[in-house]
C-alpha cells in the first residue's frame, strides 16, 4: 500500500514534468530522467529551441527523422534489439540503449504476481531508457492473447477458437479493448496478438490460438481484435499496439516438417505454391493492414524450404513494397538464430530479408556486437538500419511513448474489473457450441438432481489452457475466476454432487442429470502438437459410469480443437463444447440451464476419424461440418 502511493506520486510527478517539457518548456534539448525513488527529479537544460523530435504537434514521420538524424550506430541498433526480461538488468538497457524488452510465457514478475509489481517491474525498464542520451521510450511487449494472461487477477477471456465459434466481430473488438485496458494499465502498450494463422491441420498446437480454418473468418475477427486493442488509431492512453502473427502460413505447415525439439508440425514447412498461399494465408494481413496494424511477428515456420525470416521475398517485396506495410516487423523467439548455424550469416540474412526489431531474446551482447561488425563490414547497409529504425521510431510516436511513457495508476482497478469478467461471461455463452441434443437433455431444469464428475469440472487452470499465467499453462487454482462446478452450483436450486471420478454410491442415484467435463490437459506451441486426437480410455469409462447413474449424460468437451469423439457419442445425450473458455465459468453454466441460448458454430471442421487430417483430405464425411450448431435448447 504504501508502495502503491509512493508510486502514484511519482507517476502523477512524472507525467506533469513530461507535459512541462513537451509543451511549456521549449527551451530544452535534454528529455526529463525519472527515476523509481521519491526523490524524482529532472534535468532540463534550457537552451534556445526543443528538438522537433520532442515536439508532440508534430507529425510522427517528421520527429522520427529528426531523432534518427541524432543517433549514433549504437543507439539505432539498440532500437532493433528486444530482450526477454529474465535476461538484462536496468542498467544494461541505458548502457546498451535497448529499444524494446518483453515478457514471454510466464513472465511475470520475480518479486510478485500482481498488478503493481507489473507496472514497477516495467517502469523500472523505462526509467532506464529515458535515461539514455536521447531519452528514447522503450517499447515493451507481451503475449496478452485470451486477456492480460500472465498476470494474475487478470480477466481470461476464452481462447481465440472460442472467440472463432462466436462469428460475433463486434464482441471480439469489445475483448480487444478491454485486453488493452488491463494490459496498459500495467504500463505496457504493445501485444504479441491476434494469431491470424488459417489453421489447416488441427493437430498442430496452436489450433486454439487462432479463431478457425478459415481465411474470411481470421481476416473479420482479426482485424476487429486490432481495433479494439488499437482504439481505431493507437492515440489513447489505454491504446496497446496490436502484432498480428505469425507471417506467413504458420497454419500451413506440413505433419513431420519441423526440426524443433519433437514438434511435428509447428514450425515445420509450408508446401504450396504461391497462388494457394495467397489465396488462403495473406488475405488476414491485408485486413490487418487495414485495421491498422503497425508492428507484424514473422513465423517460425518455412515456406518450401526458406525460413520466413529468410524469405526477403515474402517480407520486404511482398509486405512491405506490395502490401504498403509501414509497421515494423518483429522477429519470433530466437527465431533468427534458427536461419544458420552460424550466427554472424543468420543476423544478416534476417535483417536484410526485411527484419525490423529481432526478439534476441538472451544474449543481446552477441546481437550487437554481430550487428556492428555486419554494418562496419558492409554486410548489412546503414541504408537498411535506418529504414528499420524509423520504422520503430514512428510507432512509438504513434504510441504517444514520448509524451506517456508510463502509465496511469488509476487503471490498474480495472483489472480483472466486474465489466471485464461480464464480458467474458459473454463470450463464453456464445462460444459454447452444442453439437447433439438427445431426449431434451438440455436445457437442465434449475430443480434437478445433478451429479457432476471429472476433474476438469472444478479446475481453472485447465479451462483457461496454455499461455495462462505459465506459458504452458497450468492445472490447478492458478488465478481467480468461477470453475464450471462453482458456477452450476451457484445456478441450481436443486441437489448438486461432485466427485471427480464419478462415484456417486453414497448420493443415492440415479441422478436426473450427470454432467461430465473432460478434454484436454493444457499446452502451448509445439508441445501441444499431437498425432492421436481421441478420448483417453478413463474419459470414456467416466461418460459410461455416469450413464449407469444418471438419467441424462450431458459432456461438456475443454479442448483446444476438435477431438475424436465418434465411438463415444452415442453414450451421452448432449456434448456441449467449452473450449477454452477462460476464468468466466458462469457463462457455461448459463447456457446449460437455459439463461442462455446456444448459437455457437464450429470453427473447424469436426472430423469422424484422423484419417481425415489434415483438412481437404478425402476420406469421407466429417462428423459435422463447418458452421455447425444446434439452437435448441434455448428456450
Ligand atoms: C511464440 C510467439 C510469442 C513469443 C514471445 C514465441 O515462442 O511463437 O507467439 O509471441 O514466443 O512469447
Ligand atoms: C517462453 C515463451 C516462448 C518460448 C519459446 C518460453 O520459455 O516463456 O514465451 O514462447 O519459450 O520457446
Amino acid at each position: 500500500m504504501i508502495y502503491v502511493r509512493q508510486y502514484q506520486t511519482i507517476i502523477v510527478l512524472a507525467s506533469l514534468l513530461l507535459t512541462a517539457v513537451a509543451c511549456k518548456s521549449p527551451q530544452s534539448n535534454t528529455a526529463p530522467t525519472v527515476t523509481n525513488t521519491a526523490t524524482a527529479t529532472t534535468a532540463v537544460t534550457p537552451t534556445t529551441s526543443t528538438p522537433a523530435y520532442l515536439n508532440p504537434a508534430l507529425p510522427s514521420a517528421e520527429r522520427a527523422e529528426d531523432l534518427l538524424a541524432r543517433m549514433t550506430l549504437e543507439e539505432k541498433i539498440g532500437q532493433m534489439t528486444l530482450i526477454e526480461k529474465g535476461s538484462i538488468q536496468p542498467t544494461a538497457v541505458t548502457d546498451y540503449f535497448i529499444g524494446g524488452i518483453l515478457s514471454g510465457g510466464g513472465g511475470y514478475p520475480t518479486s510478485s504476481n500482481t498488478p503493481a509489481a507489473w507496472a514497477e517491474m516495467v517502469n523500472s525498464y523505462q526509467e532506464a531508457a529515458l535515461a539514455t542520451r536521447l531519452s528514447i521510450p522503450l517499447i515493451y511487449g507481451v503475449d496478452a492473447i485470451h486477456g492480460h494472461n500472465n498476470l494474475k487477477g487478470a480477466t481470461i477471456f476464452p481462447h481465440s477458437i472460442g472467440l472463432g465459434a462466436t462469428r460475433n466481430a463486434e464482441l471480439v473488438q469489445q475483448i480487444g479493448r478491454a485486453t488493452a485496458v488491463e494490459t496498459r494499465a500495467t504500463g505496457i502498450p504493445w501485444d504479441y496478438a491476434p494469431v491470424i494463422a488459417v489453421p489447416q491441420d488441427i493437430r498442430w498446437g496452436r489450433t486454439y490460438e487462432a479463431y478457425g480454418e478459415d481465411t474470411a473468418l481470421v481476416s473479420e475477427l482479426g482485424a476487429a481484435f486490432i481495433r479494439g486493442l488499437q482504439e481505431d488509431g493507437l492515440h489513447s492512453q489505454t491504446a496497446v499496439l496490436a502484432t498480428p502473427k505469425h507471417f506467413i502460413g504458420d497454419g500451413g505447415t506440413v505433419w513431420g516438417t519441423s526440426t524443433t525439439e519433437n514438434y511435428t508440425l509447428d514450425q515445420g514447412d509450408m508446401q504450396i505454391d504461391e497462388a494457394t498461399l495467397r489465396a488462403l494465408h495473406l488475405p488476414p494481413y491485408e485486413a490487418a493492414i487495414n485495421a491498422g496494424a503497425q508492428s507484424i511477428m514473422i513465423s517460425f515456420s518455412s515456406w518450401n524450404g526458406t525460413k520466413m525470416h529468410a524469405h526477403q521475398y515474402l517480407l520486404t517485396d511482398v509486405l512491405k513494397e506490395e502490401m504498403g506495410f509501414a509497421g515494423f516487423l518483429v522477429s519470433d523467439w530466437q527465431a533468427i538464430d534458427q536461419i544458420s548455424p552460424d550466427y554472424y550469416q543468420a543476423v544478416v540474412t534476417a535483417i536484410n530479408a526485411g527484419v525490423d526489431m529481432n526478439m534476441v531474446p538472451y544474449d543481446y551482447k552477441g546481437f550487437i556486437t554481430t550487428m556492428l561488425t555486419a554494418v562496419e563490414k558492409g554486410d548489412i547497409p546503414e541504408s537498411r538500419i535506418d529504414d528499420a529504425v524509423r520504422r520503430i521510431l514512428t510507432v512509438k510516436f504513434n504510441l504517444g511513448l514520448f509524451e506517456t511513457p508510463y502509465p496511469d495508476p488509476a487503471q490498474l482497478a480495472l483489472i480483472g474489473a466486474d465489466e471485464h469478467r461480464a464480458l467474458a461471461q459473454e463470450a463464453v455463452s456464445q462460444s459454447l457450441v452444442l453439437l447433439q441434443n438427445e431426449n431434451e437433455a438440455l436445457p437442465i431444469p434449475l430443480d434437478a438432481k445433478i451429479f457432476v464428475a471429472g476433474s476438469f469440472a472444478d479446475d481453472i487452470g485447465v479451462q483457461s489452457g496454455g499461455w495462462t499465467i505459465e506459458w504452458q499453462g497450468k492445472a490447478g487454482n492458478i488465478t481467480p475466476g468461477t470453475t464450471i462446478l462453482a458456477a452450476i452450483k451457484a445456478t441450481a436450486s436443486g441437489e448438486v454432487a461432485y466427485n471427480k471420478f464419478g462415484k456417486f454410491e453414497n448420493f443415492n442415484p440415479p441422478a436426473d442429470v450427470g454432467i461430465v467435463v473432460l478434454g484436454e490437459r493444457p499446452y502451448a506451441e509445439g508441445r501441444g502438437d499431437a498425432a492421436d486426437l481421441s478420448l483417453s480410455n478413463s474419459d470414456i469409462e467416466l461418460i459410461h459410469r455416469m450413464g449407469e447413474q444418471a438419467e441424462h449424460v450431458v459432456v461438456i468437451l475443454l479442448t483446444g480443437r476438435p477431438l475424436l469423439i465418434t465411438d463415444a457419442l452415442s453414450l451421452a445425450d448432449a456434448w456441449v463444447v467449452a473450449w477454452l473458455p477462460g476464468t468466466e465459468g458462469q457463462g457455461v453454466a448459463d447456457n446449460l440451464f437455459g439463461h442462455h441460448p446456444f448459437t455457437g458454430t464450429l470453427p473447424y471442421t469436426w472430423p469422424t476419424h484422423i484419417d481425415q487430417l489434415p483438412l481437404g483430405t478425402a476420406e469421407g464425411e466429417p462428423l459435422y461440418p463447418f458452421g455447425y450448431g444446434l439452437t435448441t435448447g434455448s428456450q
